[in-house]
């Protein structure tokens, strides 16, 4: 069975991604994603907290402001041992594009109309095939809008696009007022893709340290509905491809996420979990499942549950909603 898919314009010779993780910040590792089976490489996030950092230590150290932006950087953690700088960043890059055949997408993670977006430039420089714009944002200041949080998003994917010419992708939390029309304002403005979704850390207290615990659970399959539900809303609306990242770990959820509508699926957790090895199992499972129901390529699969042809979508999800709470019954 041909699992060869495109996805951001990118050929592939499958629909599985090793989605960002540590997985992706060492080259021994990428080299075992590869020989793994996966189809592309999405590299951890190079964060714009890191690039302002930098600019602001040469800035400091050539015009004698030290202390005066500390409090701007200080909630940024020190970088542990698979966050490279921005300039080992690039230089991650160059040297895993020349060591894996397969297409390596870049991620730079950023939520404002900064400085930090020309670093985009440099990294399609250094080789990347693609660019995942990370916009990762908790909306904390009770005075701003949806409306500009979603502007604000806007401007940083039109500047992105300005200056490389590279596909993007996008990747984007669940959170916004109405995610498909987000998706597909996106698309009209020059995103290649978006990826659905980033998993939103949820911190705990810590009620006898008084402090916010950080916790970093792998997820599960059951993350994975919140991702099919959007990407059957958007399946055939958005000018680009939907690529599904959270909670995929089985080959059953690999089909589901195809039956929705992604072109591609990402895999973290359960890479983190069962090693890089994996991503055969999957793929293996994926052309099984396929031959023994009679499907005849990943097309004809792709979308076949989404909304695409649902008359009234909004109407569908309110049913779905009422019947659910129907079954139970005490
Ligand atoms: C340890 C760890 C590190 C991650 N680092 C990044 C990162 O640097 N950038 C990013 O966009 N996503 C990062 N992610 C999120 C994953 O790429 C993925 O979107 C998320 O884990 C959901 O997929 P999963 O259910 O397959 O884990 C990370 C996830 C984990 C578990």
């Amino acid at each position: 069975m041909n699992l060869s898919t495109t996805y951001l314009g990118l050929p592939l010779k499958n629909p599985l991604v090793a989605g960002a993780s540590p997985l992706s910040g060492k080259l021994d590792t990428c080299r075992r994603l590869e020989d793994g089976g996966a189809a592309a490489i999405v590299l951890h996030s190079l964060f714009e907290e890191q690039i302002t950092r930098q600019q602001v230590a040469e800035f400091a150290h050539t015009e004698y402001h030290s202390n005066q932006f500390a409090e701007a950087t200080s909630y940024f953690p020190e970088l542990d041992d698979y966050r490279l700088g921005p300039d080992h960043y690039l230089e991650h890059i160059a040297t895993v594009k020349a060591a894996c055949d397969i297409p390596v997408i870049a991620s730079l993670n950023g939520s404002t109309t900064g400085g930090w977006i020309e670093h985009a430039k440099l990294i399609e420089k250094a080789g990347a095939d693609a660019l995942e714009l990370n916009v990762y944002y908790v909306a904390t200041d009770p005075t701003e809008s949806g409306s500009q949080v979603e502007r604000r998003v806007y401007e940083i994917v039109s500047s992105v696009r300005e200056i490389i010419e590279i596909p993007i992708s996008v990747k984007l939390s669940q959170n916004y007022s109405s995610p498909a029309h987000f998706c597909v304002q996106l698309g009209s403005l020059g995103a290649n893709g978006v990826v659905l979704f980033n998993r939103f850390y949820q911190p705990d207290i810590d009620i006898e340290e008084l402090d916010v615990a950080h916790r970093l659970d792998l997820s599960n399959s059951t993350e994975l509905r919140l991702r099919l539900r959007w990407a059957a809303i958007l399946y055939g609306h958005m000018h680009g491809d939907i690529s599904l990242s959270g909670g995929v770990h089985t080959v059953e959820d690999c089909i589901k996420a195809l039956m929705a509508g992604a072109t591609t699926i990402q895999l973290a957790s359960v890479l983190l979990k069962y090693g890089p090895e994996h991503i055969a199992t999957l793929t293996h499972g994926i052309a099984r499942w396929l031959i023994d129901h009679e499907y005849e390529s990943l097309d004809q699969l792709r979308g076949s549950m989404s909304h695409q042809h649902c008359p009234d979508p909004a109407a569908y999800e309110r049913g779905n909603y009422l019947k659910t709470l129907q079954l139970w019954n005490v």
